[in-house]
């Protein structure tokens, strides 16, 4: 194909004479081109990279824009390895567009400090290959090979990374996003702030017009070699590895992930809420509150914790203790979505008491949860949730007040003017105590391990 003619398209499609086409506007409905773009061949409406000051794009209002296709690539550019397409040629034009528009990303100060290599040539590609394997590849291709047929949480993506890992070199354009200046591993906002938001607009590009790639860094192992083949000079940091082809059909779906009600916190890290928050925030609106943990240990022994019901008794400062309903052996106990427990709690300001708690979540090695009082309208709902993550667990406790009814319903009915202040005071209290459970079940367990 030519690189003259529309890269999104494969060009004959959009060979339809069209005096003056507006440039960076929707063009028969489907194509949107823009400055860099030549719709026809011969026709010179490229602007090159010397017009730096020029604005490359139209200025849009959001009314025209349609959310529906933007969602649409955003929630589905996936990390495309088995379905690269290697036997289709990709016009370096569909690059250097998908560039133009990663070049609208933020960076720190104004200024323009990325720089993309774009690698085509077989003898590179064939080195870098090289490199990736010697880095990472091999390793993927022994893990897949370990993990087939295992059913193991990591046998497809290890599968599919293997497959990059032995066709990398094949791979039409292999794209190297860097950044002038050194990285200086501060943990600061630095460097990495003002190119990856560029590199990821790029993959979005990239998807919106058919073709795809997968974010990878594990070649950053091997950065020095990577810059002697490229002749990257050492002031540059290389940001990723992005192989790009067309792909092998373009449907694709979102990924699980967490809902943003889970992992979006209000007006104070680990502050959540089940539904608004009002303002002001109220027990109506299901406050609650999440700490997480890093546990290095294996996942039984973990699930064997958090399941014990009398655990957190060893941290906190409020619960005391815990036994099932009709079970004096909490061993013989393999509880249920609603199986009881009575917990005991202490409180210098509200003294002693009990309350029945119900088994609300039991997923083996995943997640445990309780709800406090009534199953149907709980004081307050607690959960475990494990994953395991490279080495560790990761342990998110986590707890909601109400809807039901509740020590703190007293109190706020004392107080009403006071009711935000009474649920901080409360969820901090919580808090605090779930800090020290995670932390207390960390150093045991960790210990237990060394
Ligand atoms: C920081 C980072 C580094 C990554 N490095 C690699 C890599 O070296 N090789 C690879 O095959 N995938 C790599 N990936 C891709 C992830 O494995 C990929 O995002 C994951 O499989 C989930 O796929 P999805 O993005 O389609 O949901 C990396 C992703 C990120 C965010």
């Amino acid at each position: 194909m030519s690189a003259d003619l529309c890269s999104c398209c494969d060009g004959e499609k959009l060979m339809i004479p069209m005096p003056n086409p507006p440039i960076g506007r929707q063009i028969n409905g489907q194509h949107r081109h823009r400055i860099g773009v030549s719709i026809r061949p011969g026709r010179a409406t490229r602007l090159r990279s010397a017009d730096m000051n020029a604005a490359p794009f139209d200025r849009i209002s959001a009314d025209s824009i349609d959310t529906v296709s933007v969602d649409g690539a955003l929630t589905t550019t996936r990390a495309v390895r088995q379905r690269l397409d290697l036997t289709r040629p990709v016009d370096q034009q569909i690059l250097l567009d998908c560039i133009d528009i990663a070049e609208q990303a933020p960076t720190g100060g104004n200024q323009g400090s990325r720089r993309w290599l774009v690698v085509r040539d077989q003898g590179h590609k064939d080195r870098l290959a090289e490199l990736y394997m010697a880095s990472a590849g091999a390793w993927m291709i022994e893990t897949r090979d370990r993990l087939a047929g295992s059913g193991h949480r990591s046998e497809k993506v290890m599968t599919s990374a293997a497959y990059l890992a032995e066709h990398l070199a094949e791979v039409p354009a292999i794209v190297i996003p860097t950044i002038i200046g050194r990285h200086d591993g501060s943990g600061r906002p630095g460097l990495f702030d003002s190119v990856i938001q560029a590199a990821w607009s790029f993959c979005v590009a990239l998807r919106a017009r058919g073709l795809g790639t997968a974010w990878t860094t594990a070649i950053l192992n091997n950065e020095d070699d990577v810059a002697s083949l490229l002749g990257i000079p050492d002031s540059m940091t290389q940001i990723a590895m992005l192989p790009v082809a067309w792909t092998v059909g373009p449907e694709f779906s979102s990924a699980p992930r967490y809902p943003a009600r889970a992992v979006t916190y209000f007006d104070g890290f680990g502050r959540i809420y089940d539904d608004g928050p009002s303002s002001p925030p109220c027990l109506a609106d299901g406050p609650g509150t999440v700490v997480e943990r890093d546990i290095r240990a294996s996942v039984d022994d973990v699930w064997r914790a958090v399941t014990d019901i009398s655990m957190p008794a060893a941290y906190s400062s409020e619960f005391v203790g815990a036994r099932w309903v009709g079970h004096d052996d909490p061993a013989a106990v393999t509880p249920t979505v609603g199986s009881a427990f009575v917990g005991a709690n202490t409180h210098e300001a509200r003294g002693e008491w009990e309350v029945t708690c119900f088994v609300s979540h039991y997923e083996p090695k995943r997640t445990f949860g309780w709800v406090t009082s009534d199953v149907d309208n709980p004081g307050a709902r607690w959960r475990f949730d494990l994953e395991p993550i490279a080495g560790s667990v990761r342990v998110r406790f986590m707890m909601n007040l109400g809807p039901g009814p509740s020590g703190i319903t007293e109190v706020i009915a004392s107080r009403p003017e006071l009711e935000q202040r009474i649920l901080d005071r409360r969820l901090s209290e919580h808090r605090s105590n779930m800090i020290r459970v995670l932390d207390g079940l960390n150093e045991s367990l960790v210990t237990a391990v060394d």
